[in-house]
């Protein structure tokens, strides 16, 4: 088991790119597996949930290499190409590979399973079954709505309109990925808006992706044709350092060719709200994603109260935004975010327990947090084997004037390779260590 000790205070310091975005990443393997002709990748996220996406295409007679100068090649095979895998498909760790890839395989005419490590197989799937059955899918999960995914395959799909109780990127992306096999057309409505990498990328393949109100509609049974693409790097990794900057004393980095897709950036807008110094610089676009320049200055922060419409546009950030939250003046709430119970771990409850263990006042709440700011004493956190939560934490670490020890930290890679290496690089005293600490 690994684990992390990291020394305060810190000072951040540099200019740097980051792993590309693991949401842009996974779609880019996808969607280059089942179009027809060659994708050529460059950034793609090397991680291991990014690989289990590579390695179930891979398993199901996709060619994908690895190209010396760092892209990745797929030849497509087409939408009704892939081949019977003939065993379970390992997702890993990973929600976005095992949701979206139930969606690509409903339509094929072959049986499949999917199955996940001990996390992903105590993450709801019922959530992904019932719009697939909507488009006529044979699909099931486990009674406790887990994981193993058993899919068999059916004559056609048929287009459907589906209405999303929650909202969620990866039940919108498999609900669209199996309209490409529908016969007319599927429509999907969300009830905030998410992220929308996979429209884009669609697109970006040639594929007609309409937007009529708030319905998100594609017409079935067209080919896809490969692209080349670019990814961008991953504004969720990008935000612990952002966080970093702004908490630690006398800093400033800049964060070059980060995506800064609307539908993502919520974080940002609330750390600018919280008083942070955030500015997004050389503003451009490439491969229908926006991409900039993010430069960090230390601020002084104080707290602000997040509301249930602001959630799905930083979904992934409120592990860092609460080390935000611990170091502002005044107490900060969160509201109307109970997905976060379902992600890699439940994190309302990873993160109040691991800022409580460092001397943070922090309440749960069914659906938030408030975290009272203050000074952050040194200690020891579990990461409950949660990748975000243990970066967080990592964070954190810069303003202590003791040390921090985080144990299980070995799912950090699932996100973000050579993360320890960047953070030494700019300025965080972190050491990583292969045994548990004392262990
Ligand atoms: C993702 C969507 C989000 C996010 C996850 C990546 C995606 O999950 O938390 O890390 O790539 O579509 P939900 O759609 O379950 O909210």
């Amino acid at each position: 088991m690994n684990s992390y000790i990291i020394n305060g205070p810190g000072v951040l310091r540099g200019s740097f790119f980051l792993p590309g975005d693991k949401s842009i990443s996974h779609r880019a393997v996808i969607l280059g597996a089942i179009a027809r002709g060659r994708t050529v990748i460059k950034g793609l996220l090397e991680s291991e949930d990014v690989l289990s996406t590579v390695n179930a295409f891979r398993n199901m007679g996709v060619k994908i290499e690895q190209r010396k100068d760092g892209g990745m090649v797929i030849d497509g095979v087409g939408l009704y190409g892939l081949k019977d895998p003939k065993q379970p498909l390992d997702m890993g760790n990973s929600g976005t590979a095992m949701r979206l890839m139930a969606g690509v395989l409903v339509g094929q005419s072959f049986p499949s399973t999917l199955v996940g490590d001990n996390s992903l197989s105590q993450r709801p799937m019922a959530r992904v079954v019932e719009p697939l059955i909507a488009l006529g899918a044979d699909i099931s999960v486990e009674s406790n709505g887990y994981p193993p995914i058993q899919i068999r395959p059916v004559q056609q799909l048929n287009g459907a309109d589906y209405v999303m109780s929650v909202a969620s990127a990866q039940v919108k992306s498999a609900f669209l990925l199996a309209g490409l096999c529908a016969n007319g057309v599927s429509r999907v409505q969300e009830p905030e808006q998410t992220r929308d990498h996979t429209e884009r990328m669609l697109r970006g393949f040639g594929y007609l992706v309409s937007k009529q109100d708030n319905w998100v509609c594609v017409t079935g049974r067209k080919e896809l044709v490969g692209a080349d693409l670019v990814v961008p790097g991953d504004l969720s990794s990008a935000a612990f350092f952002t966080v970093g900057a702004a908490i630690a004393f006398d800093s400033q980095i800049i964060l070059k060719n980060v995506g800064v897709n609307p539908t993502r950036t919520g974080a940002i807008e609330i750390l600018q709200n919280m008083g942070a110094s955030i500015e997004l610089l050389n503003k451009r676009t490439v491969c229908g994603e926006p991409i900039a320049d993010l430069m960090v200055n230390s601020s002084a922060l104080r707290a602000i109260s997040i509301e249930a419409d602001q959630i799905a546009r930083a979904i992934d950030e409120f592990p860092i935004l609460s080390i935000a939250a611990a170091c502002a003046v005044g107490t900060t709430t969160l509201h109307g975010a109970e997905e976060l119970r379902f992600k890699e771990s439940d994190r309302i409850r990873s993160i109040v327990s691991g800022l409580k263990g460092l001397g943070v006042s922090a309440e749960e709440r069914p659906d938030g947090y408030s975290i009272s700011g203050g000074e952050i004493l040194s200690g020891e956190v579990s990461s409950h084997s949660d990748h975000r939560i243990a970066m967080a934490f990592a964070i954190a670490g810069l303003v202590v004037s003791g040390s921090i020890f985080i144990k299980d930290t070995v799912h950090v890679k699932t996100s973000f390779p050579g993360f320890v290496e960047l953070a030494t690089s700019i300025g965080v005293k972190v050491e990583e260590q292969s045994e548990p600490y004392g262990g």
